[in-house]
């Protein structure tokens, strides 16, 4: 969701070097921007912006050493451009980028309105610098930024520019904020991807701490007590591929190619990891996979898996519901967390109050450094790749195979499962063939004018039909709904009509006459039926074929779901790596 940048230092256009730290935080998903750049004169000078960043004229101040920069995902007012921020106090003196919601927004607005404050936007965020504004009255810039931030209900990250002292005061509280140290220059970000190009020395901030930061000082403070923190700045050693998508038209394309590398990659690589997690797995009384959307379609997964597999039994909760679950947990519970990001705030905050109660959390993320990486006990870190469109496709074939892998090794079989993924890559080989893209291209021009399209699986074949439908809706916007196919009489068929278009998910396995069963019933009401699997039959006006890899077909069958997503969107003329209000990162509740 929303992205910070700020930078104090030795550059004279700290605007352009805050520009291009926007734009690497362009995936975090938003729909509006701004930057405020503190000029040669003393005066805060201000852009903002709405839709995409693209190649826009930075000619609002001529020269800066300091600036701050915001994409905004829209919570609190429309998209405007008076909404954007950063936001401005009533003289124009401060400057303030949030991250977050201030749930109690309303009552200080009104507090302040009495005293005389002067709001132009809808947003919550413009309470914070008024707020900061009329404690500074009284107070030091540090000691009202503190007294301010300690009023804000909800989890919140801010940075504030002030003209007079020229300082940054930045403030967390839930949303992530990494600090960069440079040599004579300083650097603010909600992601520590955007400061590596410029320095690898780096301080994630805690909740409730408080940095005050000039171009060469750094001071963090407890907002619990206000006492001076030592901070340790990591200098990490991450590589920066260039994950570029070269001549393919967008990331979502691109990603849904890398699972073959992908895949290749956790085959050969992860032994180690894969080890580890199993014994942890083993040691645990009661697992509990947990995460959100697409990840909580691989936690449902995770349970066919292991109970197939491994013949253990392992719980699955969507991360949003999962705190209110948490009462049975004990000390010896292991609860895993997944995640792309690792910044999912419904996952982090089921995750803190399982720790609460004192369970073991684990993570398979994706992002190193992210939140949940640094917050659980035992880590695993997917190493897809980075994702940059917001429909997650490569997150979570990854998860799949490290789940199915983990199962394996459980079983005591880990080599047969090593061998089961590497059929899978050729099978994936094979699919991702220009013949085969044109197929679905094709079919995807076909259905692109339909309003609903039903998916049916069994087994672990259901949460590959939740998410090939998750792919269609969030890429596409045609309502796709994903069942598991024994459900279809018990209410879903009434859905069937002449023409609907059905996609039926059949892998070589104990599900395959259930399902299709339930083909035959739908087509019967008038259904376009669409198989995916292994072999084809006379029942089906289409068929995908995807190749047999046991239940690792689960990965090549969703990839069949993730390139109707993406060509679906194609047909639409709809941008597939930046759905309409979707955010990579979701970092609000
Ligand atoms: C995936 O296509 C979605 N955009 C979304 O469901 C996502 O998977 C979910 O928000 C969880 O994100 P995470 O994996 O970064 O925690």
């Amino acid at each position: 969701m929303c992205g910070i940048f700020g930078y104090i230092g030795k550059n004279t256009h700290a605007e352009k070097l805050v520009f291009e730290g926007l734009k690497s935080l362009e995936y975090r998903g938003y729909d509006s921007w701004g930057i405020a750049a503190l000029d040669g004169s003393g005066q805060i000078k201000i852009t903002k912006n709405i839709g995409k960043i693209g190649n826009a004229n930075l000619d609002f101040v001529k020269k800066s050493n300091m600036a701050l920069g915001h994409t905004r995902w829209a919570t609190h007012g429309g998209v405007t451009v008076k909404n954007a921020h950063p936001h401005f106090d009533c003289n124009h003196h401060l400057a303030l980028i949030h991250n977050g919601i201030i749930e109690n927004y309303a009552s200080l607005k009104s507090e302040l309105i009495k005293k005389g404050h002067h709001f132009i936007s809808e947003t919550d965020t413009e309470v914070a610098v008024h707020l900061v504004e009329e404690y500074y009255k009284k107070q030091s810039f540090e000691q009202a930024v503190f007294s301010a931030f300690k009023r804000f209900e909800g989890l919140n990250a801010i940075i504030v520019m002030d003209h007079k002292t020229a300082v940054f005061a930045a403030c967390k509280n839930g949303s992530p904020l990494i600090i960069g140290r440079g040599d004579g220059e300083n650097f603010l970000a909600s992601d520590a991807y955007a400061i590596l190009p410029y320095t690898r020395r780096v301080y994630f901030m805690e909740d409730d701490e408080l940095v005050l930061m000039d171009s060469k000082k750094i001071k963090v403070i407890s907002l619990k007590d206000k006492s001076l923190k030592k901070v340790n700045f990591q200098k990490v050693d991450w590589s920066i591929k260039n994950e570029d998508k070269g001549d393919l038209p967008h990331y979502m394309l691109k990603e849904i190619l890398d699972q073959k590398f992908m895949l290749d990659y956790v085959v050969s690589h992860q032994d180690e990891s894969i080890k580890k997690f199993s014994q942890l797995i083993s040691q645990s009384f009661g697992t509990y996979l947990v995460g959100c959307g697409t990840a909580a379609y691989a936690c449902l997964a995770g349970t066919y898996i292991f109970s197939k597999v491994a013949k253990i039994h392992v719980n699955f909760s969507v991360a949003s519901e999962f705190g209110y679950l948490v009462d049975y947990l004990t000390p010896k519970s292991l609860v895993i967390g997944l995640s792309q990001s690792g910044e999912t705030i419904d996952l982090l905050d089921a995750l803190k109050k399982a720790k609460a109660k004192k369970a073991k959390i684990g993570s398979l993320v994706n992002v190193l450094g992210s939140t949940l990486y640094r917050f659980s006990d035992h880590k695993l870190l997917l190493n897809a790749g980075v994702e940059r469109a917001v429909v997650s496709t490569k997150a979570f074939t990854a998860k799949l195979a490290h789940l199915l892998l983990i199962a394996y090794y459980l079983s005591g079989n880990y080599q047969e499962g090593k061998e089961i993924l590497k059929n899978t890559i050729s099978v994936i080989n094979n699919l991702l063939n220009d013949k085969q893209l044109l197929k679905i291209k094709d079919l995807s021009r076909r259905l692109s004018h339909q309003e609903h399209i039903y998916i049916i699986g069994r087994g672990a074949s259901y949460p590959i039909a939740l998410e090939t439908a998750l792919k269609i809706k969030e890429a596409s916007y045609i309502h796709a709904e994903g069942f598991a196919g024994g459900e279809l009489k018990h209410g879903v068929i009434a859905l069937v009509d002449k023409g609907t278009p059905c996609l039926a998910i059949l892998p070589n396995d104990e599900t395959y006459f259930d399902t299709l069963s339930g083909v035959m019933e739908m087509k019967a009401r008038g259904g376009y039926m669409i198989g995916i699997g292994f072999k084809n039959h006379e029942v089906f006006d289409e068929f995908i074929e995807t190749g047999d890899c046991q239940l690792a077909s689960i990965i090549p069958n969703v990839v069949i779901g993730q390139l109707l997503g993406y060509y679906l969107a194609v047909e639409k003329g709809l941008d597939p790596d930046k759905p309409r209000n979707l955010a990579k990162s979701v970092t609000v509740k």
